[in-house]
C-alpha cells in the first residue's frame, strides 16, 4: 500500500521507528519529513505535504506524528477530503477506517511507545471501509459540513 508519513520534532523519533516498521511490512512508504530533528519546526508544514500526497494520489493513506497527535489532526482535518484522527487504542484505529473512512492516522510521539504504535499502524492499515449505507450517509453529511464551512471566513469560526 502507498503510504505518506510526516512528523514534526515532537514525533521525529517515533516516526523513525514507524517508518522502519512500514518498510519491514513491505509497504510503499514515502517520508515527507521532517528528515532531520529540528527542534522548532512546525507540524502544519508536514501535514500539508502528507495531505497533498493524498490529494494527488501519490498515497492512499497517511500517518502523521507530532508530540501529542492533537496539532497534526487539527491541521490535517482542515484539508479537503482528509479524515484524520488521533487513535491511541486499537479499536479506534480499526473502526475509524471501517465506519468513518479515516484516511490519516495521527499519533503522539510523546504519548505512546513503539510497540503500541506498531499495533495501531497495523490495525489502521489492515482495516477497510465497510461501505454500509448508514456510514455512507454520515460521510455525505461530513462532506457537506466541509463545503458549508469552507465558504465562511476564519473570523466567523
Ligand atoms: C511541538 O512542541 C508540539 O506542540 C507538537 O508536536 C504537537 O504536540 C502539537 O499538537
Amino acid at each position: 500500500m502507498k503510504i505518506a508519513i510526516g512528523c514534526d520534532h515532537g514525533g521525529f523519533h517515533l516516526k523513525t521507528f514507524v517508518l522502519g516498521e512500514l518498510s519491514r511490512l513491505g509497504h510503499d512508504v514515502h517520508d515527507y519529513g521532517a528528515k532531520t530533528f529540528v527542534p522548532d519546526d512546525d507540524y502544519p508544514d508536514f501535514v500539508r505535504l502528507v495531505g497533498q500526497a493524498i490529494h494527488g494520489g501519490e498515497a492512499e493513506l497517511g500517518i502523521l506524528i507530532c508530540g501529542s497527535g492533537v496539532g497534526a489532526s487539527i491541521a490535517a482535518n482542515k484539508m479537503r477530503g482528509i479524515r484524520a484522527a488521533i487513535c491511541h487504542d486499537i479499536f479506534s484505529a480499526r473502526q475509524g477506517v471501517e465506519d468513518d473512512k479515516m484516511n490519516v492516522l495521527c499519533l503522539g510521539g510523546r504519548v505512546i511507545g513503539e510497540s503500541l504504535a506498531a499495533e495501531l499502524v497495523r490495525a489502521f492499515l489492515a482495516a477497510s471501509f465497510s461501505g454500509a449505507e448508514r456510514h455512507l450517509r454520515r460521510l455525505d453529511k461530513v462532506a457537506k459540513l466541509e463545503c458549508e464551512s469552507s465558504s465562511r471566513s476564519a473570523s466567523d469560526a
